[in-house]
């Protein structure tokens, strides 16, 4: 009885978290809409150091994230402006499904078309999902087994794979389910079995670019590019490798996966430098911690990740998986995090760090930020408080 009092105080308390966190959004996100409806090759990005608006096109590896905000909404809300504003917006990417000079097609094309499909069925979403995944797996070199991430810092990096490739897999699992072809989750899985081979240290924290030689098909270099240093844990980085792993679990069902991405959770959860309120430094090795820059974004992606990571796991785990993943989305809720209505540029979420390092985009609001808040947001209301959506 005692037991389920708390439990049914802490459903409320959650409930009304996720319902203002997700008002919030809608709130914002139409805004963000109507200000860029005119200008139809545009989408959002982040704040400039000059405290203005910047957008990108959509070749930037950035632009599927609004519109799948935009989907999300929709889903939540079935209000037929946002469907409107998720069509547009969603149209305005189209062009990547051809792009075969870097990784990103699966961040671009699934969060923006991929939740398209998954909310409409609409054929003509499928068909450039299917030609963006093609695109995608030309990138892939079978000596390495990896797909090649960049193509820049050629002199430095003779076959660079990041982290955040992990990301690029789902779209590359769904053209399978979605096509007579197993080619493409072969790729997937080639993938992210080498990557947990060569990416990952002995306590499950990762490196984010692993740089192969093409012709041995070996790992030749172990850097950073948006890290504090090659052997320091880039905390979005961890944050990918957890919802790679999580996700390459669910859609391939094959154990190796939920379990190394147990690990890395565990990695996350446990750290030392993880600050009470769970949103990570930039870095969880930067120098000067605590008087570092917190990541909303990495805080975004983790709460994501543990939600699901929690439903494919028991008992105590699950339930510490759940418990970080809270904290995480009451935080990102609070004023600190959340913007009020009509401020920072219409984004959601204030305070992540882009490229610390490159001194770009540090502290500011992000793009992607904002979707894995809002999925970690829809998450948790459908699979855990299990309200009707
Ligand atoms: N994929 C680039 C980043 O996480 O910043």
């Amino acid at each position: 009885m005692i037991c389920s009092c708390i439990t049914s105080t802490k459903n409320e308390e959650m409930s009304q978290i996720v319902n203002k966190g997700l008002e919030r959004a809608v709130v914002q996100s139409k805004y963000m809409a109507e200000s860029l409806w005119n200008e139809k090759d545009k989408l959002p990005r982040t704040i400039g150091k000059d405290g203005k608006f910047v957008t990108s096109t959509s070749r930037w590896w950035t632009s599927g994230f609004f519109p799948g905000v935009l989907w999300y909404l929709y889903e939540m809300t079935a209000d037929d402006s946002l469907k409107l504003y998720a069509e547009d917006y969603t149209w305005r990417v189209k062009d990547e499904q051809y792009t075969t000079d870097n990784h990103d097609v699966g961040f671009m094309l699934y969060c923006s078309f991929g939740n398209g499909y998954r909310l409409t069925g609409d054929e003509q979403y499928k068909k450039i999902l299917l030609q963006g995944a093609e695109s995608l797996s030309t990138r892939f070199r079978p000596t390495v087994g990896c797909i090649r991430s960049w193509d820049w810092n050629k002199k430095v990096w003779e076959y660079p794979v990041i982290i955040d490739n992990m990301m690029n897999l789902e779209l590359l699992d769904w053209a399978s389910k979605n096509s007579d072809s197993t080619k493409y989750v072969n790729i997937a899985k080639s993938h992210a079995d080498v990557t947990m081979k060569y990416h990952f240290r002995p306590d499950y924290s990762c490196y984010h670019v692993v740089s192969y030689d093409t012709i041995s098909g070996q790992p030749e270099k172990k850097n950073t590019c948006q890290g504090y240093a090659h052997k320091s844990s880039w905390a979005r980085g961890q944050g990918w490798a957890l919802y790679g792993y999580t996700m390459m679990y669910r859609e391939t069902k094959e154990l190796k996966y939920l379990e190394h991405a147990k690990k890395v959770a565990q990695f996350i959860i446990n750290h030392p430098r993880l600050p009470e309120d769970k949103i990570p430094y930039w870095d969880f090795d930067a120098p000067n911690i605590p008087n570092e820059l917190r990541d909303a974004s990495a805080g975004a992606i983790i709460a994501s990740a543990l939600i699901e990571l929690s439903q494919y796991t028991e008992g105590d785990f699950s339930r510490q998986c759940l418990s970080v993943a809270e904290i995480q989305l009451k935080t990102l809720s609070s004023p600190e995090y959340l913007a009020e209505p009509g401020t920072n540029c219409n984004f959601i979420l204030k305070h992540s760090v882009g490229n610390f390092p490159g001194n770009g985009e540090v502290d500011v609001p992000l793009t992607y930020a904002d979707y894995y808040y809002v999925e970690a947001l829809v998450r948790y209301k459908r699979d855990i408080l299990k309200e009707k959506i």
